[in-house]
């Protein structure tokens, strides 16, 4: 270690970096058709109505909105969500029970900082979402990981991780998971809450993507299943808009009195003002009708995918074949390495994410993300045609 890199703690140096953003920079030319990103489709952002709302706050009670506000985050706000899971899913949560954070991605943080010490046991899944490996990181567990068959976490795996390790908590993407587009059927969910419900493992269900399903029906939360042991994790990133940074965290009275304190600790409260612009947005306008057209529209980019690829991929390339959410995940033939592949795909034009970023072990990974939120059909049909030729 150089004198420089000694003022570092150890709890950062752990932390990988994020892969995706070099990555990133790669695909920026104009000719590149980039399969790479993991955004919400920018076209279906609702402006206009975004505008009105922002103007509506701008208008009335300025200073209100300007003002400092509650940690727990903006009571209506927190009301609507309620009230939401009721309307969409029969699940009974209490406005007390939701913590307004900026973005999931901080949930994943402030439940490290109240739940983990050093060396604890964590479950990811394998692959996991990069950001939670990241954020989880910085407080030093041990990840054990659970490899994900096409109807979710494999339990026999399971079974034995918290056998042999009691982990504290099971971090899951059970809805159109990022990376693998993999979901969770209902007969895999009751088997994993029956195993975590014996060990007392807590479940943080992270579910940005659920209300983004083109095809089959909703599952159920773990919430129906294992109440106390479940921590949710909602968004309107994926919805609504990204920029706002507004997530919320749904837990049981205990684990919320100290996600409390650590959200006071962190930055005393979520964006008050964007808390305001949203609750308007909300309730002035049908979000089921605008997440129709965004479910419809990512519908057709997915299917376009999956298209090309049955049609241009070599027989031996699996993938998922996702009901909804962002993402497809691709294994190629046995011999290949996906970082080799980026590189010849970045010099024909087309991006990926190669599988590695998602594991928390290095190795030679076959396995490639592929993103189709933000890609219209026929050019997601000429960019599977050149990644095809190139495999
Ligand atoms: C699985 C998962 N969790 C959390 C996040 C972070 O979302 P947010 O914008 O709410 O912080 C993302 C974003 O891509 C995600 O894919």
């Amino acid at each position: 270690m150089t004198h420089a890199d000694a003022i570092f703690s150890d709890r950062i140096s752990d932390v990988p970096r994020s892969f995706i953003r070099e990555i990133l920079k790669t695909t920026v030319r104009p000719e590149v058709i980039s399969f790479a990103g993991g955004l919400p489709n920018r076209d279906l952002f609702p402006v206009a109505e975004i505008e009105e709302a922002t103007l509506h706050v701008l208008r009335n009670n300025l200073k209100d909105s300007l003002q400092y506000s509650t940690s727990e985050g903006y009571l209506p706000l927190r009301e609507y969500i309620a009230a939401r899971y009721q309307k969409r899913h029969g699940l009974a949560v209490h406005p007390d029970e939701i913590l307004i954070t900026n973005g999931s991605q901080q949930g994943l943080d402030l439940l490290g900082k109240i739940l983990l010490n050093e060396g604890d046991h964590v479950i990811l899944e394998k692959p996991s979402y990069l950001g939670a490996i990241q954020a989880l990181s910085l407080y030093q567990p041990r990840f054990e990981t659970v490899p994900l068959l096409a109807s979710g976490a494999d339990i026999a795996a399971l079974a034995e991780i918290l056998q042999r390790s009691s982990p504290k908590l099971f971090y899951s993407v059970p809805n159109f998971q990022n990376p693998s587009g993999i979901s969770y059927d209902d007969t895999t969910r009751r088997a994993v809450a029956d195993i975590l419900r014996a060990h007392r493992t807590f479940f943080i269900e992270d579910d940005p993507y659920g209300e983004l399903r083109f095809r089959g029906k909703d599952q159920p939360s773990f919430r129906h299943y294992i109440p106390e042991q479940t921590i949710l994790l909602g968004s309107f990133s994926k919805i609504v808009v990204p920029s706002f940074r507004l997530g919320w965290i749904v837990a049981p009275a205990k684990i919320m009195e100290r996600l409390v304190v650590a959200k006071q600790a962190a930055d005393l409260h979520t964006n008050f003002f964007c808390q305001k612009i949203i609750h308007r947005y909300l309730t002035t306008n049908d979000v089921d009708v605008h997440i129709a057209t965004i479910r419809a529209a990512y519908g057709r980019q997915c299917d376009a995918m999956l298209q090309a690829m049955r049609k241009y991929f070599p027989p031996g390339v699996s993938f998922t074949e996702p009901e909804g959410g962002m993402f497809i995940w691709a294994t190629l033939p046995e011999g290949q390495v996906a970082l080799q592949l980026f590189d010849k795909a970045i010099q024909n034009n087309v991006a990926f994410v190669p599988g590695n970023p998602f594991y928390v072990t290095p190795g030679e990974y076959r396995t490639m993300r592929l993103n189709f939120s933000c890609v219209d059909p026929g050019t997601i049909n000429a960019g599977i045609q050149r990644l095809g030729a190139i495999i």
